[in-house]
């Protein structure tokens, strides 16, 4: 049996994809990764749920491991897409030296829901999104100056307790658009928007200093927008 790593989506329960939504139902297993996953999403679920909030690497793939060498079907419920800061890769190494395959399925990553939340098309202007994060406990330097300087939209993780450094970092213009969107897609979602040089005030007055996505840039400004050669 394969481990399936599954993203959840970013919170409303109709973001995981068909297949993630069938191999939930199938799963003899699901152990899932705390407080960002909704819990609304295990309903239905039949077999056993595991919370991996505050469990270690080694005890999270032994239960994957041995799950799995005993013919079940182990879904490991990661939020938004696995593929961006989830600590999957670590975990699928652990697999491969136990000799345990898994399959990777998608999610909507909380970047594209709060884009959607805004109704915003990342792409426009520069034509260039990036995905970037703050320095941190796992980050000893970043390169968001660097990345700043591109013409392109920033969407930024495990940021928004560190807002004032990021919009004092960036090398873009202080009218630069900046929307803040924490709990994309949950029901208690907040959106704040700004430029940079009036965000990092509504953001603290707004109260919120966790779980946000920071996007930046002249995409989020639809007025200011060409229209598409697409249309002619
Ligand atoms: C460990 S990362 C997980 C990212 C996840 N794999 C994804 O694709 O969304 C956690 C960070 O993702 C962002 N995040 C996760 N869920 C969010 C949501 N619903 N709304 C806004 N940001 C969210 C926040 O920046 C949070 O600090």
């Amino acid at each position: 049996m394969k481990v399936y790593f599954v993203g959840a989506g970013s919170g409303d329960p109709e973001l995981i994809t068909l297949k993630g939504r069938r191999l939930l139902d199938e799963a003899d297993l699901v152990i899932y990764t705390g407080s960002l996953v909704n819990p609304e999403i295990l309903t239905g679920v039949r077999g056993d749920v595991v919370n991996s909030h505050g469990m270690k690497l080694e005890e999270i793939v032994e239960l994957m491991v041995c799950g799995a060498r005993n013919g079940k079907k182990v879904v490991r419920l990661h939020t938004g897409d696995p593929s961006l800061y989830s600590a999957m890769y670590e975990q699928m190494r652990e697999l491969d030296m136990a000799g345990v395959e898994y399959e990777v399925v998608p999610g909507v990553t909380s970047a594209f829901a709060a884009a959607a939340s805004i109704k915003a098309e990342l792409t426009l202007g520069g034509e260039t999104v990036i995905i970037t994060r703050p320095r941190g406990k796992t980050l000893q330097r970043d390169q968001i100056r660097e990345l700043s300087r591109n013409n392109a939209t920033l969407a930024i993780f495990l940021g928004v307790h560190k807002l004032k450094e990021i919009v004092e970092t960036v090398e873009m213009p202080p009218d630069t658009p900046v929307a803040v969107v924490y709990r994309a897609s949950w029901e208690d979602e907040k959106v704040v928007r700004g430029t940079l040089s009036d965000i990092t005030a509504k953001v603290e007055d707004a109260g919120i200093k966790r779980t946000a996505i920071i996007l930046i840039g002249k995409s989020l400004d639809p007025d200011e927008h060409k229209r598409s050669y697409l249309y002619g």
